[in-house]
């Protein structure tokens, strides 16, 4: 099979990038591991950034976002006793959408299938060949055993956290930053309404609490759990106590349990990104620890950058872009990982955190809290960056 570029991964980034190359006419096929049902269903992150909107609805990606999606002028704090409101459209003029990923992911499908993309589920990476050629190879398999050899102009890689085309860029799967964290999310969804208009992010003694959100009548809330946790250890009454021990000052609207999981904590950036003729986006390339909802919005920002750079390469004949994309690239993705890992620290009590450690956190909440560049800041990063433009 031949195509102009080869995407490994039907995520957001995968999906997203194919969209976006059709509109200026390259043509792509989209490969996942996945079934069609699988990707439709899980749940994963809700936060899109403004810019992040913008780009699905001016390139026609989803337009169920603009009526579907709850727009979110800001987030709640919690440390302490007490409750801060950061008041995003105040502090930095824009605002967050609660609009969950697998319905991004229904709709892209939906458009990339209507408009006649070669989207194949339950096919398999097994390798990317000739990197540094100018015809790289995706070898794979699909669900009846079939090898399949896909060549294209180029190859990339959106295959998240275990990627197979991180291999062809960095030699291993292994290779990069890297760090993990003492603890993990007990996450839950239940039926029930909204506990408060915004989402709550509360520190406690007893750790770390996310109530958020999925639509009026359905809550996703997440509470801080040691990694090796077993989700089907505590009963609903435990879980509803859990929660509510660590949002002191609100009473939780509770209702039935009826999805559980434990959402690892990494963050990790790949030492390279690209290498000739292969390229790494999204979790291929990164990854973040969920506080602050970084993940799907960083994916997304790489797409924007990387499509121009397919355009320059292919349309253009010029390489310039695609050369520097890794630096350009590289500078969202550290700003991004710093702000997971600051209000990942900032928000959890890690289980061997001193006396000193957990009155110095306070301090630092405090500090946020209180002053309006400290709540500026942290708005600034929450509802994402402006996208970078290539000189
Ligand atoms: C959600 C997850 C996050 O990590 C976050 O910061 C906000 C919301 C969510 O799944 O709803």
């Amino acid at each position: 099979i031949r195509t102009q570029v080869a995407i490994i991964g039907a995520g957001p980034a995968g999906l997203l990038l194919s969209h976006l190359l059709d509109a200026a006419g390259i043509d792509s096929i989209v490969i996942d591991q996945r079934s069609r049902d699988e990707i439709e269903h899980t749940i994963r992150a809700g936060i899109l950034e403004q810019g992040t909107v913008d780009v699905l609805v001016s390139t026609g990606a989803s337009t169920r976002v603009l009526s579907e999606a709850h727009q979110h002028d800001g987030i709640e704090l919690r440390f302490d006793g007490g409750g801060h409101r950061f008041d995003f459209p105040a502090l930095t003029g824009r605002s967050v959408w609660l609009y969950p990923q697998h319905e991004v992911l229904k709709d892209l499908i939906g458009a990339r299938l209507a408009a006649g993309q070669d989207l194949r589920f339950n096919v398999t990476a097994q390798s990317v060949e000739g990197a540094e050629t100018d015809r790289p190879h995706v070898i794979a398999t699909d669900a009846d055993g079939q090898t399949l050899d896909i060549e294209a102009d180029l190859v990339v890689g959106a295959d998240g956290s275990r990627s197979v085309a991180r291999v062809a860029v960095c030699g291993s799967s292994r290779d990069g930053y890297f760090r993990e964290y003492p603890f993990a999310w007990f996450g839950i969804l239940c039926e029930a309404p909204p506990s408060n208009d915004v989402l709550i992010y509360s520190n406690s003694d007893n750790g770390f609490a996310l109530i958020s959100q999925r639509s009026d009548t359905v809550q996703r809330m997440y509470f801080q759990c040691d990694p090796d946790a077993d989700p089907d250890a505590l009963t609903e009454e435990q879980i509803w106590e859990e929660l509510q021990s660590r949002v002191p000052g609100t009473t939780l609207k509770e209702g039935p349990i009826f999805q559980r999981d434990i959402l690892r904590f990494r963050s990790f950036v790949a030492h390279e990104m690209r290498r000739g003729r292969v390229v790494l986006i999204g979790d291929a390339a990164h990854t973040v620890p969920p506080t602050g909802a970084k993940g799907m919005n960083l994916a997304v920002a790489d797409v924007v950058l990387l499509e121009k750079a397919i355009r320059a390469l292919l349309l253009e004949d010029d390489e310039r872009p695609l050369d520097r994309y890794p630096e350009v690239a590289s500078r969202r993705i550290w700003k991004a990982q710093h702000f997971s890992w600051w209000m990942t620290s900032m928000l959890h009590v890690a289980p061997d955190a001193s006396e000193f450690d957990r009155r110095r956190q306070l301090g630092e909440l405090r500090m946020v809290t209180e002053s309006e560049a400290g709540r500026a800041y942290l708005a600034e990063a929450y509802t994402g960056w402006p996208f970078e433009t290539q000189r």
